[in-house]
Formats: C-alpha cells, structure tokens, sequence
C-alpha cells in the first residue's frame, strides 16, 4: 500500500504540525559557548580568524557571561592567553592565571552559569605543543602531572568542570585521581576523548596563540580516517573517570558521534570547532550561504547525529535566533 494512501507531505502542511512530529530539538541549554581569557582589565579585542570573538580580559568576560547566562546557554569554555610563555607551561599553574581569576570572578557573580576549562599546554608553553618536549618529541608520562596540577588549580579557583584537551595516555586517571586527593570528588570531568588531528582548528591557533613551533599534533591526536579506535579511546576514559565524552571536531566526524551514541550510555558532546565557525561565517558575509540558516542546520545536525551538547562560537547567535 503506498501513495495515494501514503502520502508523507500530510505531516509538513505547516510549521504547527512540523513542529508536532519534529524528531530533533535545539535549545539553548545544550549550548556551552567557548571563551578566549587574557590579562589587563577593560579588553576586548577581536580575533581576526574567528570574526564576532574577542580576548576578553576578567572585568568584560564577566560582563560578557551574564548576557550568556541571559540567554539560556548552559555553560563557557574558558581557555587562557597568559602573560608568560616557557618550555613547560608552568603559567598553566598559576593561581592567579587569567583562567584562574576568571572563575573566581563569575563564580562570584555570574549564577548558574557552569564554569568548564580547557586543560592542555599548547597555550602555555614556548613551543605551542600539547606536553614536554624532549628532542622533539612530545613525552607522555611527564605532561601527565602537569595537565593533573593544571586542573586542580582550575578547580581550586572554582571551576566546575575541567576539560582536558590534550589528549595524553592516561590524563584522566592522572586528574581525577588529584581531584579525588584534594576533595573534589564532584567535579566532572567532560574529556576531549575523541579528538582528532584536524585542519579546522586553524583558526583558534590565531586566537590562543598556540600553533606549534615545529611539528604538528598528529602523534598524539586521532589519524581522521579512523572510526574503530574511537572506541578505545572513549572506553579507556570512561573506566579512567570521566563523565561527558566528546567528539572534536562535529561536522565533518557526525558518523563518529552516532556510532559511539549507539554503543555507549554516557553523555556525549561534540565541538564545533573554529574552522566550521569561520568557514560558514565568511561564506555568509560573501552572501554565498545564507548564515542563519546554516548555523541552525549544523547544529541541528550534530544533534541528530546524537550530540546531547554542543560546544559552538554560535552559542549566542543561535540562541539568540531561537529565542
Ligand atoms: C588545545 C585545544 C585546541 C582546540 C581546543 N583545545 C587546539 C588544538 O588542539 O590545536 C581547538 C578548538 C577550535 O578549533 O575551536 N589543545
Ligand atoms: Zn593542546
């Protein structure tokens, strides 16, 4: 039995009943809208890869965060532009960072809003790599403290949820074994567990200052042509104590998201990462792609993939949109 009888245009006569039958949703409060943290007070300085973000220095993020929490959006990702760089990131550590003093200050002011860091080197050492280097090559085991000191601070100062971006062996185990030391047994850890070595992070390179001397990342973040090892790497987090498991980037790995959607019950993130941003912004401002709509399409996109949140630069827009 088929058309005349079935006829699936029944249900699409108009955005009411679209909207009944509508399989997938985006809200606002599955957005975490990433945030560049600099030293000084009164900045905000546009990132020329990345149009519409900005450095924001302590005073102007926080303003910044309450039109974000204004929104509905659930979270920021915080990443740091220190004062100082050297061979091992010890800036990372500083208890009176940007990142540090930043949580602080919207812990303090900002309700509700979840406070997540970025935890990895790359923008805090000379070399822009993700851990030591010794003779050029990354060493595992010795970032592993490091990455471990680094978080505690965040979370010292506030955080309430660190996220480790560096992919190391054995960096979640390193970090939630210090969290567990230090009393912290309630801080979830969302890991950057499936992150592979990708073309589309150029843009955030400009806008952390962190593009590698030499080298790449490619002996530490995942070959894009593997989808098995997925498996592994999300199997070794959960077991070593993370609770968010994410993807990175979304749109060009969505088979990723919905392969490990379907195998495992934990929550799933996924990041939309600067180069999608960029790329759709300035196909927008050539007027070859109409913005709006393709933002909303990407998103919903990455949800239907099975994203629960999304990480995007479109947070605001996008809610903004929705609202
Ligand atoms: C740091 C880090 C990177 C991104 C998030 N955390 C850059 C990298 O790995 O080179 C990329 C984010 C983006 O492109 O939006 N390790
Ligand atoms: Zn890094």
């Amino acid at each position: 039995m088929g058309f005349p009888v079935t006829r699936p245009r029944r249900l699409r006569t108009n955005e009411t009943i679209r909207a009944m039958v509508r399989e997938t949703r985006l809200s606002p409060s599955q957005f975490i809208y990433p945030m560049f943290v600099c030293p000084g007070k009164g900045v905000k300085k546009e990132i020329s890869s990345m149009p519409g973000n900005y450095h924001w220095s302590v005073d102007t993020l926080v303003e910044e965060a309450r039109s974000v929490k204004s929104l509905g959006i659930s979270g920021v990702l915080l990443f740091g532009i220190p004062g100082s760089k050297d061979e091992v990131g010890s800036s990372a550590c500083d208890d009176r960072g940007p990142v540090q003093e930043a949580c602080r200050a919207l812990r303090r002011e900002v309700r509700d809003l979840l406070v997540i860091t970025d935890v990895c080197l790359c923008e805090y050492t000379s070399h822009g790599h993700c851990g030591v280097v010794h003779n050029e090559e990354i060493r595992n085991d010795p970032t592993l403290e490091l990455l471990a000191g680094m978080a505690l601070s965040h979370v010292n100062a506030g955080a309430d949820i660190v996220a480790p971006s560096d992919m190391m062996d054995g960096r979640v185990g390193a970090i939630r074994t210090v969290l567990e030391k230090n009393g912290h047994q309630n801080v979830p850890i969302l890991s950057y567990a499936v992150k592979y070595a990708s073309a589309y992070y150029g843009p955030f390179r400009e806008a952390a200052q962190s593009a590698p001397a030499f080298g790449d990342r490619r002996s530490h973040q995942m070959d894009p042509a593997n989808v098995r090892e997925a498996i592994r790497e999300v199997e070794s987090d959960i077991e070593e104590g993370a609770d968010i498991l994410m993807v990175k980037p979304a749109g060009p790995y969505l088979d990723v998201i919905r392969m490990l959607r379907d195998r495992f019950a934990v929550p799933l993130a996924a990041y939309q990462v600067s180069g999608e941003y960029s790329a759709l912004v300035a196909a927008g401002r050539l007027g070859w792609l109409d913005l709006p709509k393709v933002m909303l399409e990407s998103l919903i996109g990455i949800r239907r993939a099975g994203a629960d949140m999304v990480l995007t630069y479109f947070a605001k827009d996008a809610a903004r949109i929705l609202a």
